[in-house]
């Protein structure tokens, strides 16, 4: 099979990152994430393009959208470069969605579905290795190493004050970007609330049917 150019959606939590993580090893593709790019960029001055606030981290840590304009260059520039990839983060309205189509096609689309109350059992209890960037979390994904525990860290925008809120903006403008590749027709649904091999085994065989 050609390099994939996969489409990961799903709300806040519902494992994005880790079933990227899967995929860019078995499939040889890029990690395209808007998340991780802003986050290297939090401090990053955009304030000439006449936004509400300064930063992309401003944006960030109330749980809010960042600007368009400052994503779409980043997933322009990053999509350019890459030959398969899984992107991850991106399209959160439908105004990027309508982007993207005009800087690439897709050959899968994956919704990932999981439900809130998981949602928020999931990143209220989610921890980053600062060393790696591997995500584990408290309960159902703990690290082994007693070395690693002990350097975990938690995002800023994981406390449950920022997730309600990030679930909220969800709600307002990513569904409809569900429903804008369900109408298509192009979306495939994995059942994301099961364990992580589980929907791994869902996830690999979605992308080796469609692609
Ligand atoms: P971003 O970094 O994209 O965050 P997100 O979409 O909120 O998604 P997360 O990274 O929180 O969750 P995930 O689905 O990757 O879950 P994970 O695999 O870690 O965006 C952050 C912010 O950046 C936004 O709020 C916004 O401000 C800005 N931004 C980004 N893109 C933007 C855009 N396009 N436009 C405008 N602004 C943008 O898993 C979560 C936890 O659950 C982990 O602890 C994991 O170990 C555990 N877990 C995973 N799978 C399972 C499972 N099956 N069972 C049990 N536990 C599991």
């Amino acid at each position: 099979m050609a390099q994939p150019r996969i489409l990961i959606l799903g709300a806040p939590g519902a494992g994005k990152g880790t079933q990227s993580a899967n995929i860019t090893e078995e499939f040889d593709v890029e990690h395209v994430t808007t998340g991780d790019a802003l986050r290297s960029n939090k401090e990053m001055d955009i304030s000439d393009l006449d936004t509400e606030y300064d930063t992309p981290g401003e944006y960030m840590d109330r749980g809010e959208l960042v600007p368009d304009e400052v994503v779409n260059a980043i997933v322009d520039e990053a999509l350019s470069q890459a030959g398969g990839f899984v992107l991850d983060g991106y399209p959160r309205n439908v105004d990027q969605a309508e982007e993207l189509e005009d800087m690439t096609d897709l050959d899968v689309v994956l919704y990932l579905e999981v439900s809130d109350e998981e949602l928020i059992n999931r990143l209220t209890g989610r921890r980053l290795d600062p060393e790696t960037g591997d995500i584990y979390h408290l309960e159902y994904n703990p690290p082994e190493d007693p070395e690693v525990e002990e350097r975990l860290v938690q995002r800023d925008d994981d406390t449950e004050e920022t997730v309600k809120e990030r679930l909220r903006v969800f709600e307002e403008n990513t569904q409809p970007v569900i429903e804008f590749y369900d109408d298509r027709g192009v979306l495939e649904r994995v059942d994301g609330e099961q364990a992580p091999a589980d929907v791994w085994e869902d996830v690999k065989e979605t992308i080796e049917e469609a692609a």
